[in-house]
């Protein structure tokens, strides 16, 4: 952290805000003379009001503590900062063994939000029941807004994702996969499939049947058939299993430039600690069918503590 950059970057957000120091002060209960001081590097917010100040002027703390935007300006509107995924008091048995245990949590737009945790955890079996493709015991789910139990085909329709492998015909090209998925979904926009054929790197290989190609291929097909509906949720379990250490970057790079582009939210799970520190915004622990953690990315990296260390400390060992 560079302070005094850090400092005039919280200076550069207040005047474009057009707020004076006092104005921030009285927002943080603090005199107009800390914020100076901050500003002249003197001294630096604790988290507490870098989590106060990233919210009044919409940045990530990250951002504060590196003294720029790593993204370009996103328009977010407070009023209508929706709740993607609801979570609530979910519970899920299978036979007498109780797999998930009274989770809830939410999912805001534009969220980048990792589920980590040890096998058999409950990660996939939680995926699985947000989408419904198993039945809950108790609690609900609400993707943007709809309750899978009584608006299933609504919620649906605002969900892409990616479950253990990517669900696609093997007989046919990849070309043919994606208008199969854009027809189902009453997309007419040729340009668009185009376009994610792109994004994905898919140009050579997407009228090739897809039983001949690679995992990492399929994985991107798989995406890009996940992306095709233009989903405000997309949900990915271990995208990248199989995928080659560039196939993991360029997943990474795509899935943070259309969180930022099209303010889609996505819920990761994934054992790779790395990437989900380098990914996401905020991590979920679960273990043994509890979410007993929840924490914004830069609070790890604020308190210099490594998500591993986080990761034994919250996970039981003595199974
Ligand atoms: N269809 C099923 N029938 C019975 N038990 C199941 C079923 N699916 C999963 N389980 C059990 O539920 C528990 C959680 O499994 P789940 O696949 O959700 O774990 P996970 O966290 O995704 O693990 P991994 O990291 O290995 O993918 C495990 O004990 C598993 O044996
Ligand atoms: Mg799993």
């Amino acid at each position: 952290m560079d302070q005094e950059k850090m400092g005039k970057f919280i200076a550069e957000l207040r005047n474009e805000y057009g707020y004076t120091q006092k104005d921030i002060g009285d927002k943080l209960g603090i005199t107009d003379n800390s914020v100076s001081k901050w500003e002249r590097g003197i001294n630096a917010p604790d988290i507490y009001y870098l989590k106060e100040l990233a919210e009044i002027f919409h940045v990530t703390v990250q951002e504060l503590l590196n003294g720029e935007r790593k993204f370009k300006k996103k328009e977010v509107d407070k009023e209508h900062h929706h709740k993607v995924l609801e979570v609530k008091n979910l519970s899920k048995s299978f036979g007498k063994r109780k797999i998930l245990k009274d989770i809830t949590f939410d999912i805001y737009e534009g969220d980048i939000v990792g589920l980590i945790g040890p096998n058999g955890a409950g990660k996939t079996t939680l995926i699985k029941t947000i989408l419904s493709l198993y039945h809950m015991d108790k609690g609900s789910v609400k993707i943007c807004g709809h309750n899978i139990k009584k608006e299933l085909e609504a919620a649906l329709s605002q969900t892409g994702s990616i479950i253990e492998n990517p669900d696609l015909y093997q007989n046919i090209s990849g070309r043919k996969n994606l208008k199969i998925t854009a027809l189902i979904n009453n997309i007419k926009d040729n340009d668009y499939i185009d376009a994610m054929v792109k994004f994905v790197k898919l140009e050579d290989r997407i009228d090739d049947k897809v039983k001949k190609y690679s995992l990492g291929m399929k994985q991107r097909l798989g995406l890009a058939n996940a992306l095709i509906k233009r989903p405000k949720l997309l949900i990915l379990d271990e995208p990248t299993n199989g995928l080659d250490p560039m196939g993991i970057k360029e997943l990474r790079e795509i899935l943070k430039k259309i969180s930022h582009e099209e303010n889609m939210s996505i819920l990761i799970s994934s054992h790779i600690l790395s990437e989900v520190e380098n990914i996401c915004d905020r991590i979920l622990i679960i273990d043994e069918g509890v979410v007993n953690s929840e924490f914004g990315i830069e609070e790890v990296k604020y308190k210099n503590i490594s998500l591993e260390d986080e990761f034994f400390s919250k996970t039981k060992k003595d199974k």
